[in-house]
């Protein structure tokens, strides 16, 4: 068999034991790698996948405070909602484990024991770090909240804020909070383990950019995405620097060190380690070496993450495997991006979007809701651009692909063989490679696309080769033969090269969809699929056998994709409807939400004091270091004003020169940064927050004027 000697270890990102995961998450980490993983399974290929919950960190806390209960408590409902729920969609991992696994904690604390003893990986810093005095502890930058110094959004978070999307530290809010007491928090000095990352640059840059490790080429990087390279580079463009892999927490892995009382790893620090303890628990259930999948040259360890993850699995995650010194690194890191959600980022408090696990509980009725999934999700992949899910697509991919396509083939091949031949395969002298050298022409280019971690090209090639059969089937139609003459042998080489196809389509469907396969295994009277299926299948083929040899007995027919557009049946389109009909609500209800409400009413004399004059812009420039403000200087007719407006993000000096205007001219003067600011320019805004200037479109318009 090829590539024998290979040892896959895939891994996929381990989800936090927080919450639970979305339709992006699957299609961003853990689809692409079921389909990878069960190809390898049926090349024959040793290959372990593993995944597990990532379950310390602030994430977990501040949900379990939120809830009132102990973080033990959320990671063990989370665990098991994320695995279970893993399992219905099958998602086949090998092993999901969990990071509060003591086997995890051993490993983690040997591996930074191990960095720590190299003597020159980390280094120790005495930094200030906020301290809620009520609560008696340091806090997380997840636990801080305050003012974005970019934006000016009140609730950032110490770390990142969700506004602007800026990376913070605490120590930059303005305002800071401690989420915990509500105080303020103080800063005290504190002790922390940092790891040189700085000091890793030059090899990681050769690694990154030409596959090349320790002067060996380690893998061709022509294989990896673009914009996984472009995100490690441009991180690398900016200089490493040490990154700090301690934390003063109470829920955590415990620093191995004697003066590190109160101190945790870093979640990130303990997290990817989690696939090593993953690989070591399989292992030991397996009764096999553990070290012969993360050791070695034979090893191809893959990683599949988001785009979120890529630099601490391209970065940060080999560079401490490398300081260990024992450990292969990733050979690919095809890092999806985002999927979104009928075209906007997925999002548990406005309800837009679909958990893996409300889906299945909404379609629990609907045949084939697994696969029907997973097609659309690969069909859609996010794989080097971000991609979009969408409610009509999953009907169209499901009926005009899945139902007309795939499903009417294997069903008429099924039913026709019932026809013909009582339900047997019948005798002939075809054989399929010679007569239909395309047929193994596709089957080629799907493995190229698979290996090659292009999915959604791959599920397309699917597509093509029951197309393929459908137009073969169509060409020779022997249902015109039969009706001539039943016994021209014509119609028995039909059939049987058309039973081959589908013979090979119930082994190539497993990777995208496992489910809807083993019922074409049933079908056709073949076996469950097992290790090794396709390589065997592929070989049999090439040498002139047949998948399904004369005489063999097939079952009965039955339809495999139910379309879910059938004027007959009508419940399946009304789900999809519901669920349509759900969002356009939520953007009913925000729109009515976003309509600012009027003002309480006022008299006349309230608004005659309102001095309205019209006038023109005749100079504007930026103000220094304010991104917002612009200087203009404004013709009143009877005199010149100096107005400091806030409207750089949408005008350039340029364009507002000769602006006509309408000014508030008898406002208070004040002063913006250090500039005098005489008066107001009425302006317009929408609902995006948008400003446009409020001028008069008359040809009898003068500076001077008086509005009321
Ligand atoms: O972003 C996340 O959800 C992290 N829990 C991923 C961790 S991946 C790995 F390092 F374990
Ligand atoms: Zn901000």
């Amino acid at each position: 068999m090829e590539n024998s000697e290979k040892k896959y270890l895939i891994t996929s990102a381990l989800p936090y034991a927080n919450g639970a995961l979305h339709l992006g998450h699957l299609a961003g980490a853990y689809l692409p790698a079921d389909i990878y993983v069960r190809y390898l399974r049926l090349m024959g290929r040793d290959v372990v996948w593993v995944c597990g919950s990532d379950e310390h960190g602030a994430a977990i806390t501040i949900r379990a405070k939120k809830e009132g209960v102990s973080p033990q408590e959320i990671i063990d409902k989370y665990h098991r909602l994320n695995k279970d729920t893993f399992e219905k969609l099958g998602i086949s991992f090998d092993y999901y484990h969990r990071t509060s696994a003591e086997l995890h904690h051993r490993t983690s604390q040997d591996f930074f024991m191990r960095l720590y003893e190299k003597g020159d990986e980390f280094e120790e810093q005495v930094i200030e770090q906020y301290y809620d005095e009520a609560y008696d502890q340091f806090l997380a930058d997840r636990y801080i909240q305050g003012t974005c110094p970019k934006c000016g959004y009140d609730s950032a978070f110490g770390d990142q804020c969700e506004s602007c999307g800026s990376d913070l530290s605490p120590t930059e809010l303005i305002n800071p909070v401690s989420t915990l007491s509500g105080q303020r928090p103080v800063l005290k000095p504190t002790k922390h383990w940092y790891f040189k990352l700085d000091k890793h640059a030059g090899w990681l840059r050769e690694w990154i950019s030409e596959g090349v490790l320790d002067g060996v080429q380690h893998h061709d990087p022509r294989t990896w995405k673009k914009h996984v390279i472009g995100q490690c580079l441009s991180w690398l463009d900016e200089g490493l620097q040490p990154r700090s892999i301690t934390r003063d927490l109470s829920w955590g892995i415990a620093v191995p060190l004697p003066d590190a009382q109160g101190k945790v790893l870093y979640v990130w620090f303990d997290a990817p380690i989690g696939y090593i303890s993953a690989t070591r628990q399989w292992a030991a259930e397996q009764g096999v070496d553990w070290e012969a999948y993360w050791k070695g040259d034979q090893v191809e360890l893959i990683h599949f993450i988001g785009k979120d993850n890529i630099v601490f699995h391209c970065i940060v995650f080999p560079a401490m495997l490398k300081a260990h010194g024992e450990f292969a690194l990733p050979r690919n890191v095809p890092a999806n991006q985002f999927l979104n959600f009928e075209g906007q980022k997925f999002s548990k408090s406005r309800g837009w979007g679909i958990e893996q696990h409300d889906y299945l509980e909404t379609f629990r009725d609907f045949p084939n809701k697994e696969d029907a999934l997973r097609y659309v999700l690969i069909r859609n992949m996010p794989e080097n651009r971000d991609s979009d899910f969408k409610w009509d697509e999953f009907v169209e991919f499901h009926d005009k692909e899945l139902a007309d396509n795939l499903g009417n083939f294997i069903n008429r091949v099924a039913v026709l063989t019932h026809k013909y031949f009582e339900g047997k395969v019948p005798v002939t002298g075809v054989e399929l490679a010679d007569a239909h050298p395309k047929v193994l022409e596709i089957v080629e280019k799907l493995r190229h696309e698979l290996e090659a971690f292009s999915f959604k090209a791959a599920v397309q090639t699917l597509m093509e080769l029951s197309s393929y059969g459908n137009g073969y089937l169509q060409d020779v139609s022997p249902w015109k033969i039969w009706k001539e003459d039943p016994a021209d042998p014509r119609i028995a080489a039909c059939m049987f090269a058309s039973l081959q196809i589908c013979g090979l389509l119930s082994i190539l469907m497993e990777p995208f969809i496992p489910f809807s396969a083993a019922k074409v295994r049933q079908l056709f009277g073949l076996p469950p699929l097992a290790p090794g299926m396709l390589a065997t299948a592929l070989d049999v083929l090439r040498s002139g056998g047949s998948l399904l040899p004369t005489g063999h007995i097939i079952g009965e027919p039955f339809i495999l994709f139910a379309k879910i557009q059938d004027r007959k049946d009508p419940v399946r389109m009304e789900l999809i409807q519901e669920q349509k009909a759900k969002l356009e609500a939520i953007m009913q209800e925000e729109k009515q939400e976003e309509r600012v409400p009027l003002k309480e009413a006022i008299d006349y004399d309230a608004f005659a004091k309102i001095d309205l004059r019209t006038g023109t812009i005749t100079a504007a420039e930026k103000v220094e270091k304010a991104d917002k403000l612009l200087k203009l200087s404004i013709d009143l007719g009877m005199e010149k004003r100096t107005v400091v407006s806030g409207i750089a993000e949408y005008y350039t000096p340029e364009e507002v020169v000769g602006q006509q205007i309408v000014l508030v001219a008898n406002l208070a003067p004040r002063k913006l940064r250090g500039i005098m600011s005489e008066g107001m320019i009425l302006m317009a805004e929408n609902t995006e927050g948008k400003l446009t200037f409020v001028s008069p479109a008359s040809p009898d318009w003068g500076n001077g004027f008086v509005v009321r």
